[in-house]
């Protein structure tokens, strides 16, 4: 039985593939920054996608056969060559880095063909915790066999990447050497923006807080790998609306793929643990490239479409439509878009136009050849308000649709608590929601707006409050009986004094004494923008 399994495993397409070299002076003679450049990084990731092709051939063979087996020649040689080419100026180092692969630093893009290679090198190193893995050119054929053969052989759930190591060393394999897994970090410190993205991001090393690395001094505790897979599904969300929205700008294609892959991510955490997704919203992140807002709106609009009752496989179509809202601001100048100070008359002109943009940008994208109603509805309706007091304006009768409603809500929630849109002042999340509530009916649906509060919370989650103990406290939390809404879970971030406390403790308004009177009250409500607070730090 197994037999027969096994004999299916190599992938011929796989094997058969050409190898693209290019000569290997090339990189020498080539200025960094020049056009010609371009085209030499184009080839190394096309290389690099081969090097991952042929290494998962190498892998799947390997469980099969021995490490001298002639099925074996095929990738070790196409990889030695693919090897030889790429380390003239340095090794080849292959990263993972929050599911996406990169060579060096160059993120490795995978069309729909590849993705199948992609996923499955990407789990073979997650088992292992393996963030990258750097060839050499002292590589030679027996040390990949016998690499190939020991990563197969070796069970990664007792295992450790360093115990691999070892092994590698002790059996004498020279030319491959693993580097750990490092963690996406967002926030680098209080005040600071946060940082999204492989080139950039911000790496704690094993044993630092949040990592639950191998000696064993991080904890593996359930809450930890929430807030860790939360923000990490933040960042890829985040990565792939960046990719999309270049790639909208530059005129190119782009596949909506991975977006969806995303969300479906987000929206698996979010049933796990509404409220640490939704923590992440209140980062404040002032990198354009991120594009926060949209991965914020985008979150929002899902925990809102939840309570509204959509059905999972729904909530994934509306949460990639909310990701895609602003798409038509790409037609705008950059120079707009990040100008310091107030828009001008024509600037705003071209602002009101994004709606309508953005209709037409996402129908020019490939992998929308059927370009969803509501990913349409989303973009052209999200300004309108409910009475239509917004833009663009219709000369035709017009019903919003559940997604234009439900985005106008999370879209204006989102850019008034955060100080990047439109270069307004951010405002504290419970001033956006009062102002939004003193709207209802008029820019929002009164229905939606209340299921939405009941989301972020009266109080709603990010903000800052004292308490009668004189200490602060951030909202984590809505309170989960509604009828203590008013009475969120926080945690304390300073002493009585106002001194910073890390880990403050956890606090749940509702509890209450054995005389039945409630243990913690809010005295007031901190303005956190005021402060200069930034919330977000605690929710990472
Ligand atoms: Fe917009
Ligand atoms: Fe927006």
């Amino acid at each position: 039985m197994s037999d027969i399994k096994i004999k299916e495993a190599p992938v011929a397409d796989e094997q058969a593939q050409p190898i693209l070299t290019h000569e290997r002076s090339l990189s020498q003679k080539i200025a960094s920054g020049s056009e010609a450049s371009d085209i030499l990084d184009q080839q190394m990731v096309m290389l690099g996608i081969q090097l991952v092709t042929q290494l998962n051939v190498l892998i799947k063979t390997s469980r099969i056969y021995e490490r001298t087996n002639a099925a074996l020649d095929k990738p070790v040689d196409a990889m030695l060559t693919l090897i030889k080419t790429m380390a003239q100026d340095q090794p080849v180092t292959l990263r993972l880095q929050n599911d996406f692969l990169f060579l060096g630093n160059s993120h490795l893009r995978v069309n729909a063909q590849q993705m199948a290679v992609a996923t499955s090198i990407i789990d073979a190193l997650n088992a292992w915790k393996i963030g990258g893995m750097i060839f050499s050119l002292t590589v030679e054929s027996k040390d990949l066999r016998e690499f190939a053969a020991l990563f197969v052989s070796l069970d990664p759930d007792n295992k450790t990447i360093e115990d691999l190591q070892k092994e590698i060393t002790a059996r004498g394999i020279v030319g491959i050497e693993l580097e750990e897994q490092r963690q996406l970090q967002i926030r680098q410190g209080p005040g600071t923006a946060g940082n999204i993205g492989p080139g950039t991001a911000g790496n704690t090393g094993p044993g630092t807080a949040g990592n639950t690395g191998p000696d064993g001094t991080g904890s593996a505790d359930l809450k930890v790998q929430r807030k860790m897979n939360a923000m990490n599904g933040y960042a890829k969300v985040a990565g792939s609306v960046g990719t999309l929205t270049q790639a909208s700008r530059e005129g190119g294609t782009a596949s909506f793929k991975q977006a969806k892959r995303a969300i479906q991510n987000i929206i698996d955490l979010m049933v796990d643990d509404e409220a640490a997704v939704l923590g992440l919203t209140t980062l404040r992140c002032h990198d354009q490239y991120t594009h926060n807002h949209s991965v914020n709106v985008s979150l929002l609009s899902i925990a809102l479409a939840n309570r509204v009752g959509y059905p999972k496989v729904e909530l994934a179509d509306l949460g990639l439509a909310a990701l895609f809202h602003d798409m038509g601001k790409s037609t705008i100048p950059m120079e707009v878009l990040n100008k310091p100070g107030e828009f001008t008359d024509e600037d705003w002109v071209a602002m009101r136009k994004h709606p309508t943009e953005g209709v037409l940008s996402l129908s020019k994208m490939r992998g929308i050849t059927n370009l969803p109603g509501r990913m349409a509805a989303a973009s052209f309706e999200h300004h309108m308000n409910q009475d239509f007091s917004g833009y663009p304006k219709l000369t035709v009768p017009w019903t919003i649709s559940l997604t234009g409603r439900i985005l106008t809500i999370a879209d204006c929630y989102d850019a008034m608590t955060s100080s990047r849109v439109y270069r307004r002042e951010p405002m504290s999340p419970s001033k956006v929601l009062n102002m939004m509530l003193s709207k209802s009916g008029k820019s929002f649906d009164p229905v939606l707006l209340k299921l939405f509060v009941n989301c972020v919370g009266i109080i709603p989650i990010g903000s800052l409050v004292m308490l009668e103990t004189s200490e602060l406290a951030v909202v984590l939390k809505p309170a989960e009986d509604k009828a203590n809404g008013e009475r969120p879970i926080v945690r304390v971030i300073t002493d009585p004094q106002g001194n910073s406390v890390d880990h403050g403790r956890e606090v749940d308004l509702t509890e209450k004494d054995e005389t039945g009177n409630f243990r913690h009250n809010v005295i007031r409500l901190i303005d956190n923008t005021e402060y200069k607070f930034d919330t977000s730090r605690y929710f990472t």
